[in-house]
């Protein structure tokens, strides 16, 4: 294999370096191209740009392969928790029994919010979209540990985590009761994290839930799954944030907001009103489908396509599973699923999809299993944020420990006015409007 590329520009050769990652990824790095020929690569969205080496997820988006720190998503779904995976995707190994209850201990140590933090919840409108609420919460944590919140020592990254993991999952709670009128639930040390969450959900001062065990899984698989996904939208704004040494919280906070969007996170809540939309229309989805493939529409098969899959999302196969085992236990029908399993059948098998490799991604299910568990749809990116924490903590700790630390400061070609002068404001009414 190359082990070089050539480059020529101007007349000159360049001889640039090929990187080859332990799965065969190749990549001509041109990490001094400008510095050698005053060129830079021009990749808007970055479709083409490696932006880090990082040892934590392997995709290949044309094989339907997902793999956390080497093994693959469907060993871990079927045999792991989100705890667990999140310790192996976070610090780099399956933890031991012992240190699993070490971390499940520092979970509980950490799952109650400062007393004060109420406070700021009290701030929010009741309709405050728990997005927003999440974020800023995220960021007013860090003033409630300073210490944590400023280190950078590597023994620390476990409290860091732990805190995390915990208090997000509590902010979230209390940020649905709040939107609901309701009075918080605390946390029950009783529980395991999934549960707890469920519990801080739905049980009521006067009644516990009744916590069902096929909600657990179905909930927790959903965490593991969305538990890290390399360089996406919300990963590499961590990353970013992270390069210019903000810190942890400010870096998850960050995340939460790019993910936060339709095109990312926020699509699992667009799937459900979408397909509420075409139930509440009559349409069997072949009239929905034929607006899809109008670019003048503005609609998008919400659920389907990505940038990296080109091939079935393997997380959506488990997911489409998992959401006929609840159902069925659960003895619920939803007309919305049969909706998104027409739809599916019917762009799987249409010239449009298969020509673009478009297919399910992880939110054209997920969001069926949470109105199931009774989740409103804007709790859907909430739940993919508590999931994704994990990522963006190990994607957090990649930059703090890289070997080679620098902002992340990508270039640009500027296409604006060449040398302009300023005008004095009294002279502005004669300047021609451009
Ligand atoms: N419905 C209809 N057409 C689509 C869709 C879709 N869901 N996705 C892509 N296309 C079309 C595009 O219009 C484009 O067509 P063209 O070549 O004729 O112009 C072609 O497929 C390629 O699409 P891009 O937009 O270039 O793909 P990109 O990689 O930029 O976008 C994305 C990926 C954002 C996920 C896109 O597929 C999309 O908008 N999907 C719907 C939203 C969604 O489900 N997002 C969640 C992604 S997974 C996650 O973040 C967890």
């Amino acid at each position: 294999m190359t082990t070089t590329a050539r480059l020529e520009l101007d007349g000159k050769v360049y001889e640039l370096p090929v990187i080859v990652g332990s799965e065969g990824d190749k990549a001509v790095d041109i990490t001094k191209l400008r510095d050698l020929s005053g060129y830079i690569t021009l990749d808007p969205s970055y479709a083409n740009t490696g932006s880090c080496l990082s040892e934590i997820t392997f995709i290949d988006g044309e094989k339907g392969i997902l793999r956390y720190r080497g093994i693959p998503i469907q060993e871990m779904a079927e045999k792991s928790t989100f705890i667990e995976t999140a310790y192996h995707i976070i610090f780099g190994h399956l933890p031991t029994r012992a240190e699993l209850s070490e971390f499940s201990d520092l979970l509980t140590k950490y799952e109650l919010l400062h007393e004060d933090m109420k406070y700021h919840f009290e701030g929010f409108p009741t309709t405050g979209h728990p997005m927003a609420i999440l974020s800023a919460m995220i960021n007013a944590t860090s003033c409630f540990f300073p210490d944590l919140a400023r280190s950078t020592r590597r023994e620390d990254l476990k409290v860091q985590a732990a805190v995390l993991l915990a208090q997000v999952r509590t902010i979230a709670a209390f940020a649905y009761r709040r939107s609901r009128g309701l009075p918080t639930i605390y946390p029950n040390p009783m529980y395991k994290f999934t549960a707890n969450f469920l519990h801080m959900l739905f049980s009521l001062p006067n009644k516990d839930y009744e916590m069902h065990p096929e909600i657990v899984k179905a909930l927790d698989l959903i965490f593991l799954l969305h538990a890290d996904h390399e360089q996406n939208c919300s990963t590499a704004t961590v990353r970013m944030v992270a390069s210019g040494q903000a810190n942890v919280f400010a870096c998850a906070a960050a995340g939460v907001c790019a993910l936060w969007g339709p095109l990312h996170g926020g699509a699992n809540q667009a799937v459900i009103e979408m397909l509420e939309d075409i139930r509440q229309s009559g349409d069997d989805g072949s009239n929905f489908l034929k607006l899809v493939k109008d670019k003048n529409s503005g609609k998008r098969l919400m659920g389907f396509g990505h940038r990296v899959y080109k091939n079935y999302d393997p997380r959506a196969n488990i997911i489409k599973r998992q959401c006929d085992e609840l159902l069925s236990v659960l003895r619920k029908d939803d007309p919305l699923l049969d909706i998104a399993k027409r739809l599916e059948e019917a762009a799987l098998n249409d010239p449009y999809f298969v020509e673009r490799k478009l297919y399910p991604n992880v939110d054209f299910y997920s969001g069926i299993i949470m109105r199931a568990i009774g989740l409103p749809p804007e709790m859907f990116t909430v739940i993919f944020a508590i999931g994704r924490m994990p990522g963006w903590i190990a994607n957090y700790r990649e930059i703090l420990e890289s070997p080679t630390p620098r902002i992340y400061r990508p270039r640009q070609i500027y296409t604006g006015k060449t040398l302009n002068h300023y005008v004095d404001k009294i002279q502005r009414s004669s300047v021609p409007v451009q």
